[in-house]
């Protein structure tokens, strides 16, 4: 690839990680507080101390390649964040991880690939479906978008513009519905009313690698 190449990769990737540390301190609070709602009001807490420990082994031990970047940060979370969030997530970093071996760049193509075998992992692992009020309500809506995205030619930072847009609106579409799986579930109907945390860190997952992948 020449230096005109549209297409983006480490830097990016790092720049990802780098952001999400940023956006889960900032948004620490907020989730925190929707957590209080339906959960354990952990949520916020879980992915600030996540992120930070991601930032601190990636300055570590700085990554060869986007798959040992992704990998470190999946290795991170199961380790530090704990909850239902540090598997999902963790297995999120980890099959993203997988699929970007051997790519030191990433095609349109390998950044929708690269959320796709995330996902896939988070409904592998916490055998949830769409609308059982979790993260994948945002996931899935946002994967669906990249693909179409994707099929009409479009590049990276429009892929993961739209990917945001539509994990936002499965975000807020998480209120009206009862949660069908983790700790919310045990409240039954008592759910309803309450935006899933997971959801909205899922939506501020995507929207910081647009924001990434802008720069
Ligand atoms: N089976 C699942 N599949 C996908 N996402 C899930 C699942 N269970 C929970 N989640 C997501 O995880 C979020 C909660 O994450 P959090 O870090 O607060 O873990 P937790 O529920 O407190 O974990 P634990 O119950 O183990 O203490 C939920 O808002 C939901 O989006
Ligand atoms: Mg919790």
């Amino acid at each position: 690839m020449g230096p005109l190449s549209m297409a983006g990769g480490k830097r990016e990737v790092l720049h990802w990680l780098d952001l999400l540390q940023q956006v889960y301190a900032a948004n620490r609070a907020w989730l925190t507080e929707l957590d209080s709602a339906i959960g354990d009001a952990d949520h916020g807490i879980n992915m600030d101390r996540g992120f930070i420990a991601v930032q601190a082994e990636l300055a570590a031990h700085p990554p060869a390649d986007i798959r040992s970047a992704l990998q470190a940060a999946a290795a991170t979370l199961i380790r530090h964040v704990g909850g239902a969030a540090g598997p999902l997530y963790g297995t999120f970093f980890l099959r993203a991880a997988a699929a970007c071996a051997g790519k030191p760049e990433l095609e349109a193509g390998d950044v929708v690939a690269l959320f796709q075998a995330g996902t896939q992992g988070v409904c592998e692992r916490g055998k949830a479906a769409a609308g059982d009020k979790t993260m994948l309500d945002a996931l899935l809506p946002a994967l669906e978008a990249m693909r179409q995205a994707l099929a009409e030619g479009t590049g990276s930072v429009e892929i993961l513009d739209r990917a945001a847009a539509a994990a936002e609106a499965g975000m807020r579409a998480t209120i009206p519905i009862q949660a069908r799986k983790g700790r919310a579930s045990y409240l039954g109907p008592r759910s309803i009313g309450h935006q899933d945390p997971g959801a909205t860190s899922a939506f501020l997952m995507l929207r910081a690698a647009a924001e990434a992948w802008r720069a």
